[in-house]
């Protein structure tokens, strides 16, 4: 009975009010720099959250989807995984995990540090700054429709969202926690996450059932109702004319890698090319001869791996890191584009500030250099549409985000105009 009540009254937000008071979040370190407490504002982003919970709850049919394609979902992207089949405690459980700064060595972040709810998910600034004010070289991605997915990471390096809970928490640049008995022991601080781990899990608190946990939240946040998709079931006027003609023009130059179907719904083959980021900062050669062999050297362990890979330029090499294969060089993985308005800046490095941006360097046939995918060459769209193909990727986001786009929508243009009408 108990086990029940506290089980449906952990997703709503007055018992997570109750709950917050219990498990105490607030950091206890006061020694923090001004930066780090202003992108950190637990309540707020909390808040954003709340807000954005479907009518039916976390765990109901998401909005816009057919049950019949959700069971589809289930199925093909592993939403339930055996020992993780998602329920009211352990989406709470990750929940409260992932918005607490004790897991980190210093207790200055969380996951939600550098995936604000407030921001899509991602973060507003280019790249990530970890534990101690440590900048790393990728931008995150957004959490949003991230159930979805198959590989995780910009390379791909983690195969599950349970796997890839570890990374963070364990990289010494990102949460810096010494080991998984250490995530334990901060868990073990507070009494009442004893009990949730108890109820969630049935047992003490563990390390992987903590990545479990995150995994369930996460797997919660699916926004794939957007007026695109109302287009596309065949009500013509959803979306502007323009945007109708942006989709054409994404059909015909964009699709190939961003593709999009009943059966695959994120706008990516999941796969990973070179399309010219950040290749005109970094010589791929050189570095590769720098860090193949401490990969080799390091055969047996991930950890410095994802060391490598946020943290200065080894990164760079992209899924060639990964599977040390040369035509990998430069190759990431194709961003899904649902909710992608939310999201600036763009790419692996965050180097691009708006979609007029990226739209830009997809016209110009990006960067040239050896590994560039033979898909990536100049297009020649009028600056008409380029406005058009940007149009269409801001119908991409989901109804319950209408309001953060409309505003996205307007700071994004703002910027591009600016930079249109100065003198190249
Ligand atoms: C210091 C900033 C930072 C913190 C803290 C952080 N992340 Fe991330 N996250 C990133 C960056 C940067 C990437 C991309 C890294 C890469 O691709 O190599 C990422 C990637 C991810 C991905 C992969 C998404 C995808 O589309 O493949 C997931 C999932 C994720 N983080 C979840 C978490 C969780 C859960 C936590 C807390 C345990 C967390 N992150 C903490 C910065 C952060
Ligand atoms: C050859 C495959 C390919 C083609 C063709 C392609 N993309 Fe991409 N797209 C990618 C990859 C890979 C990334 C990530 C690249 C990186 O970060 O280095 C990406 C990233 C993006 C992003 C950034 C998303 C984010 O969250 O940072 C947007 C937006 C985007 N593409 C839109 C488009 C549009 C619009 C077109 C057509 C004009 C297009 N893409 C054509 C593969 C492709």
């Amino acid at each position: 009975m108990f086990r029940r009540r506290l089980a449906a009254l952990l997703l709503t937000p007055l018992a997570l009010g109750e709950l917050r008071a219990q498990v105490d979040l607030r950091t206890q370190v006061e020694l923090r720099t001004q930066a780090e407490i202003e992108r950190t504002d637990v309540a707020t982003m909390q808040q954003a959250l709340d807000a954005l919970a479907p009518e039916q709850g976390w765990l109901a049919l998401p909005s816009g989807l057919p049950q019949v394609l959700w069971d589809d979902y289930q199925a093909r992207f592993g939403l339930a995984p055996e020992g993780n089949e998602p329920d009211a405690a352990r989406v709470g459980l990750g929940r409260l995990l992932f918005f607490d700064k004790r897991l980190s060595r210093d207790r200055t972040l969380s996951c939600a540090s550098c995936h604000d709810p407030t921001h899509g998910f991602a973060e507003p600034r280019k790249t990530s700054v970890g534990i101690g004010g440590r900048e790393l070289a990728r931008n995150a991605p957004t959490l949003l429709n991230v159930a979805l997915q198959r590989r995780f990471f910009w390379d791909g390096r983690a195969a599950t969202l349970e796997d890839q809970a570890a990374g963070p928490l364990l990289n010494a640049a990102e949460m810096g926690m010494p080991s998984r008995d250490a995530v334990v022991a901060r868990v073990r601080e507070v009494p009442q996450y004893v009990q949730l781990f108890e109820l969630a899990y049935g047992r003490e608190p563990t390390f992987d059932d903590v990545t479990r946990a995150l995994a369930a939240f996460q797997r919660t946040l699916v926004f794939v109702d957007a007026p695109f998709d109302e287009f596309w079931a065949g009500e013509e006027d959803a979306i502007s004319a323009d945007a109708r003609k942006g989709f054409e023009l994404f059909s015909e130059h964009c699709h190939s890698c961003h593709l999009v179907s009943l059966r695959a719904p994120s706008f990516s083959d999941g796969n990973f090319h070179n399309v010219g980021i950040g290749t005109d900062r970094v010589d791929h050669k050189k570095v590769a001869r720098a860090a193949f062999p401490k990969l080799r050297a390091l055969e047996d362990g991930t950890g410095d791996v994802d060391l490598a890979t946020i943290v200065g330029e080894h990164g760079e090499l992209g899924r060639a890191l990964i599977t040390k294969i040369e035509y990998n060089v430069g190759a990431f993985r194709t961003s899904p584009l649902r909710n992608v308005a939310l999201t600036a800046p763009y790419m692996h490095d965050g180097s691009l500030e708006t979609l007029w941006d990226v739209v830009d360097h997809y016209n110009r046939g990006g960067i040239e250099n050896t590994w560039l995918d033979p898909r990536i060459t100049p297009l020649e769209l009028s600056d008409a549409q380029v406005d058009q193909l940007v149009a269409f990727l801001f119908t991409l986001t989901d109804r319950r985000l209408e309001s953060q786009n409309e505003k996205a929508l307007r700071a994004q243009r703002q910027l591009a105009e600016s930079r249109r009408d100065a003198p190249k």
